[in-house]
């Protein structure tokens, strides 16, 4: 495993991490037993990185991973997310009174007296036009309530928006293979602030493990059934919003490409990591041999720029008018 610094925080991440939405829940029935064999693999392949929110399973994921941290001495940092707990989700609750709640439940969750790192969970736009919500995300810094901040965002014009606040860590944005756009102006920005980049969704879903198909059945309490058509959130979430036949067509394409002995799943994995302004990716897995093949792509060669071009040619014949103006 191989790690990068995250922002001006002084840590240095697995580049890549682990994405605990899956174990805390909305992806079909999970047992807790497995999903903390999951964690612990995670942290045997040299992952020491976790990113969760407060929403998960409410307070499943989070409850995990603080029962993770009593079982193991290394050190891990944990990334949460607070905001989604908010019915209706609005910009104006977004205030002081309701983060340093939805603080002290995390708090509580993960049995710590401090957050490492908190993040917005995808908020309104306008909440990004809101100075005095920062200003109080810094004075929870300054109580010692959290170490950093930063914001999980569905947009690039949010996230340039969020670095221009000078407390902003991190942004944690939508890009794999089906999303480039953040690689353009984006990631250049962040680079300059030095501001961290958490590649999510960095497996479309599962989409981009190659192991989906036409027929392929979700549970009712998957979001890639009941969120297929952006019913319950944010379409973007789900599948990164691609059109299932036409993502399973890309990746078809996607396959031809992955070298022998290597997995579609570390291939775009891989390919994230091509990218020196991201931090780390941080994929989704529910079984511990998921989490190894998924860590073991940090190991891989660098991809040939063939590779990396027929990664772009697909992308902008096979995806790009669904979604790069979407986001
Ligand atoms: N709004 C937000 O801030 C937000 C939104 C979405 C995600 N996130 C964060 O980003 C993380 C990653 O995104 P994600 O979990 O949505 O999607 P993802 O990482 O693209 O996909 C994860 C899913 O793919 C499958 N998978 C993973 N590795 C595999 C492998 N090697 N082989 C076969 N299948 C594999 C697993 O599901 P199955 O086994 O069931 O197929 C897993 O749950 C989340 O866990 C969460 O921490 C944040």
């Amino acid at each position: 495993m191989k790690y990068r610094e995250l922002g001006r925080t002084g840590w240095k991440v697995s580049e890549i991490s682990f994405g605990a939405w899956a174990i805390g829940g909305a992806w079909g029935n999970v047992d807790d037993g497995e999903s903390l064999d999951a964690l612990r693999a995670a942290v045997d392949c040299g992952v020491n990185f976790i990113d969760t929110a407060d929403v998960y399973g409410m307070g499943r994921s989070e409850r995990l991973i603080a029962q993770l941290k009593r079982e193991r001495k290394e050190e891990i940092v944990v990334a949460t997310k607070a905001g989604r707990r908010l019915s209706p989700h609005t910009a104006d609750g977004y205030n002081a009174k309701n983060l340093s709640e939805f603080i002290e439940d995390s708090l509580r969750n993960l049995s710590t007296d401090c957050l490492d790192l908190v993040q917005l969970h995808c908020p309104p736009t306008d909440v990004y036009y809101r100075p005095e919500l920062f200003a109080a995300l810094d004075r929870m810094v300054e109580a010692g309530k959290i170490r950093y901040y930063g914001v999980s965002v569905e947009r690039v014009e949010e996230a340039l928006k969020a670095i221009e606040y000078p407390g902003v860590q991190s942004v944690q944005i939508i890009f794999n293979c089906f999303r480039h756009r953040p690689a353009e102006l984006l990631f250049e920005q962040a680079k300059r602030r030095k501001v961290g980049i958490l590649a999510r969704v960095p497996l479309a879903s599962g989409m981009l493990t190659g192991k989906l198909a036409l027929d392929s059945q979700f549970a009712a309490d998957d979001h890639r059934n009941f969120n297929r058509h952006g019913e319950a959130f944010d379409v973007g979430e789900t599948f990164s919003g691609v059109d299932y036949k036409t993502a399973l067509r890309a990746v078809e394409e996607l396959c031809a490409l992955v070298p022998e002995g290597v997995s579609m799943a570390q291939f775009a994995l891989r390919w994230i990591l091509m990218f020196e302004a991201v931090t780390c990716a941080i994929p989704g897995g529910k079984r511990p041999a998921q989490v190894r093949e998924n860590s073991a792509a940090s190991d891989l060669p660098p991809l040939s720029d063939t590779a990396m071009n027929a990664v772009r040619e697909i992308y902008q014949r096979r995806v790009r008018a669904a979604v790069h103006q979407r986001w």
